[in-house]
C-alpha cells in the first residue's frame, strides 16, 4: 500500500473521475470530437449544453488526461483514447460506458441495499430504449475481444457444427466463432426485446445464413427448435452471474439437456477463487449484481464445477481469458 491517506483518498474520490468520463460519453462529447479539435462554444451548441457547465466538464477531462486542450482553447480527444471513445469506431467502448452511466443510480443505493438485502429500486423493471441498447451493445464492446481469446483458447470449437450462444445478447461471440470457422452454424438465444438487436448485428456481419436468433426466456422456453438436432456446443458467457444458485443449477440442467453426447459446454464468467475476495474485479462485480439483481453474484470456480459434476458432465477444465474472465469447459459424456 502507498501512503494510507492517499490510498483512501484515491478510492473515495474515484467516483468523481468515473462520473466525469461517463457523463461526457453520455452527452456525446467524444462523438462530437471525432473529426478533430473544437471550441467550447461550438460544442455547447452542438450538444445542447450549458456553455459554462460544459467548459468545466471539458477542463476536468483535460486535467484527467482524457482530452488535450490547445493554446487556441480548443479541445480534442487524446489520440491514444480516440479509437476507444469514438462511438462509431470499430473498437469503441461507448455503449459499455453508457451502460455504466445507467448503472450509477443503482450503485448510489448500495448502503440501503446492504441494510435491507433487497436490490436497488428500479431493478424489477425491464430495460427499455437507450438503457436496453447501451446494455446489449455494451456486451458487444466487452465480448469483441474476449470472444476472440476464447476462440484462440478453444480451437476444438471449430470441429463443432451447431453452437448455442445462450443469452448471447448482440451475438458477438456467435459472430466471432462463425467468422473463424466456416463450418460452424449458431443459434443466439435471448429475450424477445433483445432478439432484433442480435438480428441486426448478424445481418451487418453478413452471417444471417449461418446464425439464427431464437427469442424466448431461457428459464422456461425451449432452447432447441422443434425438429432440430441437439447442439454439439453451448456457450454461456456472462449469464450465470445474474442468476441465483437454484436458477443457475436449473439453467445449466436445461443446457445439458440440449447438448448432444460428447457435446462441449463452455461457461465464461468472472469466476472467484474459493476465498471469494479474489480476484478484486470479481469481488467488486459481485456488488454490481447485489445492487442490480435479486440473487445474482460472482460464482467461484468450485461452485460451478460442482454444479457441472452433479449434472454428470466430465473433463472439466479452467482457463483465464481477457483481463478478468475465466472459462470453464465441461463435456457431456458420450455413453449417456
Ligand atoms: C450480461 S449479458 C451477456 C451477453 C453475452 N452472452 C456476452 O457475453 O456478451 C446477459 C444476456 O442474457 C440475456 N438474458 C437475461 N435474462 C434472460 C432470459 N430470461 N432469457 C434469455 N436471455 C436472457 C440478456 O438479455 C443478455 O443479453
Amino acid at each position: 500500500m502507498d501512503d494510507p491517506r492517499r490510498f483512501l483518498d484515491r478510492i473515495s474520490t474515484g467516483y468523481q473521475d468515473a462520473i466525469i468520463l461517463l457523463a461526457a460519453n453520455h452527452l456525446g462529447v467524444f462523438g462530437a470530437l471525432r473529426d478533430g479539435p473544437r471550441a467550447v462554444d461550438d460544442l455547447a451548441d452542438d450538444l445542447a449544453c450549458d456553455r459554462r457547465a460544459l467548459e468545466i466538464l471539458l477542463l476536468a477531462l483535460a486535467g484527467a488526461g482524457v482530452l488535450d486542450r490547445f493554446a487556441t482553447g480548443q479541445f480534442a480527444t487524446r489520440a491514444a483514447l480516440a479509437p476507444l471513445l469514438d462511438p462509431a469506431g470499430p473498437d469503441s467502448i461507448h455503449s459499455i460506458l453508457d451502460h455504466h452511466h445507467h448503472l450509477l443510480a443503482r450503485w448510489t443505493q448500495l448502503a440501503t441495499v446492504v441494510r435491507t438485502g433487497e436490490p436497488a429500486a428500479d431493478t424489477a423493471a425491464p430495460r427499455t430504449g437507450r438503457a436496453l441498447r447501451a446494455f446489449i451493445c455494451g456486451m458487444k464492446d466487452i465480448s469483441r475481444r474476449s470472444s476472440q481469446e476464447v476462440a484462440d483458447l478453444l480451437p476444438e470449437l471449430g470441429e463443432r457444427r451447431r453452437l448455442l450462444d445462450l443469452g448471447g445478447g448482440p451475438g458477438t461471440s456467435a459472430i466471432t466463432f462463425c467468422r473463424r470457422w466456416p463450418g460452424l452454424r449458431a443459434v443466439v438465444f435471448d429475450l424477445p426485446e433483445v432478439a432484433p438487436i442480435a438480428a441486426e448485428e448478424i445481418a451487418a456481419a453478413g452471417l444471417a445464413d449461418r446464425i439464427s436468433v431464437l427469442a424466448g426466456d431461457y428459464h422456461v422456453d425451449p432452447l432447441l427448435r422443434e425438429g432440430d438436432e441437439p447442439y454439439d456446443a453451448v456457450y454461456v458467457s456472462n449469464v450465470i452471474h445474474s442468476l441465483s444458485e437454484p436458477e443457475t443449477r436449473s439453467l445449466l440442467a436445461r443446457t445439458a439437456g440440449v447438448l448432444a453426447p460428447g457435446g462441449l459446454l463452455v461457461i465464461k464468467d468472472f469466476f472467484l477463487a474459493d476465498s471469494r475476495a479474489e480476484p478484486a474485479f470479481g469481488a467488486r462485480f459481485a456488488v454490481n449484481m447485489l445492487v442490480g439483481t435479486i440473487g445474482g453474484k460472482s460464482y467461484t470456480w468450485t461452485e460451478v464445477e460442482s454444479c457441472c459434476r452433479a449434472l454428470g458432465m466430465c473433463d472439466l477444465s479452467r482457463s483465464c481469458v481477457a483481463v478478468n474472465s475465466g472459462v470453464l469447459t465441461a463435456r457431456r459424456p458420450r455413453e449417456r
